[in-house]
Order: structure tokens, then sequence, then C-alpha cells
């Protein structure tokens, strides 16, 4: 699979709206703003008795995950949902996958069912976006993670997070804290910080565990954590991809926690009012301590609720801008034929 180059157009239709959600890459921040409002009026649906709008009556979303998943699953289900969708969720490993079919042939297949939407997570890189190019153009595929490159619903929940607790980008420090370089999280993050324009963005972890390139976010390294994390507003922490690993890129997980957990005692060094955050799952004593992760600066719950409003909010924007293309294109082609 190529690695995903995601122009513009793919993602938005000729007027500029949403179609698929394959990266924050190439998004302006008026859109990211207008998901984060979005999500924030689906909040209150989240809060009644009957939790349930009519935006997606009718329509079909297809979660197809190939890689394993709890929070996004669930949560891209219950977004689905509340929308009023019928939604199936296709595990892929008791699909046909196991007997030999290939990732086209089985979503081919989910298209002839009449989907209108997939939720793809696949370990490739590319692979919504491969998807949204070459296998279904007329499906609005929405990328739940691909690979270490992107998972572009979980940035955005992260900045429905921020922006909730912290009130803004403006003058915020924020410090991304781990296994940066197989971390689809944290790419999504750095580019969603940037795009909002957050001024001080600090990431921190040994060398072996940054990649290369990251100038092109606008970012700090820092390879002490005391240093990193000194006086920020927002710590997010991150698992380690050990099942993205190749080789022994780490002496143990109890030199890392040595150095990079997030005690309580080390929490202390940020700002006295800033929040914790995790994408989950959360390996306690590895990556953080279970005082900090249970504690009353820890928002890691918050984000999975945060989590069904961003997902319900993406879901009917391409939904929207799926239907918005089709009568533009339906309109040139009677253009035409006049
Ligand atoms: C993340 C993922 O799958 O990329 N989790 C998630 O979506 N909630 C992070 C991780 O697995 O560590």
């Amino acid at each position: 699979m190529t690695q995903p180059d995601v122009k513009r157009p793919l993602q938005l239709n000729d007027n500029g709206q949403l179609r698929h959600f394959l990266s924050l890459d190439g998004l302006s921040c008026e859109l990211l703003t207008e998901i984060l409002d979005t999500a924030d009026s689906f909040l209150e649906v989240g809060a009644r008795a009957v939790k349930k709008v009519p935006l997606l009556r009718g329509r079909t979303v297809c979660n197809v995950f190939f890689e394993n998943s709890t929070r996004t699953r669930t949560t891209f289900e219950l977004a689905a949902q509340r929308l009023s969708a019928d939604v199936i969720t296709l595990n892929v490993s008791t699909s046909s996958t196991s007997k030999g079919e290939t990732l086209t042939d089985t979503l081919r297949n989910l298209e002839a069912m009449a989907a209108d939407m997939f939720v793809v997570r696949h370990a490739d890189s590319g692979a919504a976006h491969f998807i949204a190019e070459h296998v279904c153009p007329n499906v609005a595929v929405i990328n739940g993670g691909d690979g270490r490159h992107a998972h572009p619903t979980q940035g955005m929940l992260d900045m429905l997070t921020i922006r909730r607790h912290k009130g803004g980008f403006e003058n915020l420090s924020v410090a991304i804290v781990g296994d940066i370089l197989h971390s689809r999280v944290a790419r999504s993050n750095m580019l969603a910080l940037k795009t909002l324009g957050c001024p001080d963005i600090r990431v921190i972890g040994p060398k072996t565990l940054l990649p290369s390139g990251l100038e092109q976010y606008g970012v700090r390294v820092f390879h002490d954590m005391d240093e990193g994390i000194r006086d920020v507003d927002v710590v997010i922490m991150l698992r380690l991809q050990r099942e993205r690993m190749q080789g022994g890129l780490l002496p143990s997980e109890g030199e890392f926690y040595k150095l990079y957990g997030l005690t309580a005692q080390r929490l202390r060094l940020t700002k006295p009012d800033a929040i914790v955050m995790h994408p989950g799952p959360i390996n306690r004593g590895v990556e953080i301590e279970s005082a900090v992760a249970d504690g009353p600066q820890s928002v890691i719950l918050n984000q999975v609720t945060y989590g069904i409003a961003i997902r319900m909010a993406v879901l009917s924007m391409a939904m929207s801008g799926q239907a918005t293309q089709r009568q533009l294109e339906s309109e040139s082609v009677s253009e035409e034929q006049n």
C-alpha cells in the first residue's frame, strides 16, 4: 500500500465541505472549528433520557475494523445510533478476510448492500485513503485509525477536550509524551494543535521513539521529561505501541517509566491546573501512575464522552457533504445534456 498523500479535494466536496474524513492534513482552522462547534451541540443529546436525533435516519453506517479497538469502535457505533442510522459492525476476524478475501472485495460487497458510510480501522498507513480514492468513492469513508499515520477523530476529540477544559488554544502549552514514532494519535494531535493556533507544542520522548521531520509540525522536542512538562497546561500521555515496534527500541518498561512515566510527583512540575489526557488503553505503571490516571486532573474519561459527540459531528458532516457532491455532479451532468 502506498504512503498516503491526502490532497484537499479528496476529503472535501466542490463546495469545500467534508465528504470523507481521512486525515487532518490540509483541513483549515475554520473546518476544524466547525467540527468542534457541531460536536459541542451534540454533547447535549448524550445527556438526554432519549439519546437520539433523526439526522441519519435511513442511512447505513458500516464499521469495518481490521485492527482491535474498544473505545473507537463502540463510540462510532453509539454515535451512528444516536444519529438514528442503521449500523453494522464487521468483526473482521470472523469475516471472509480469514478465508482470503481482499480488503477491496470486502468493501465492494458492503457497497453492494447500499452502505452509505464506512468507518475503517486498518494496520496499514493509507488504508482509508486508498478506499476513498480507489475502492468506493461514493461511500463516505471515515478513518478510525490507519497504521501509524492518522487517527483524525481521536485528534478532534482531544481538541474538544482541551477547548472545553482550557477555553481555547491561543495561550496554551501542550506536551505530548512517549511513543511519538508509532503513534497516529500524536500525528493527528500535532496537526490539529498547529492548525488551531496552539503556540507551544512540545513532544517528549527518548530519541528512539521520536520520528524525523518533526519540524513540519512546529513542535519543540525534549528528551528530558522534567524539563519538557515544566509549566504546561495540558499533558497528553501515549501508550507504547508494542505491536508496531520492530526490534529493541526500549531498554525495558521499568526504565521507560522511570524516565517518562507521569507520576504524581512529576505532575507537580506542570501548571497547578494542568489537565492529563490519554487516548486509552492506558497501561498503569508503564506510562502513567494510577494516582494520576484516576486523580482530579485527569480528563481521560471525559475524552471518551466527547468522542461520541465528535464522531456524531464527523458522521453527519461527511454524510451531508457526500449528498451535496452527488447533487452538484448530477446538476453538472444535466447542464451538459442541455
Ligand atoms: C489509540 C489508537 O488505537 O490509536 N487508541 C484509541 O483509539 N483510543 C491509541 C492506542 O492504541 O494506544
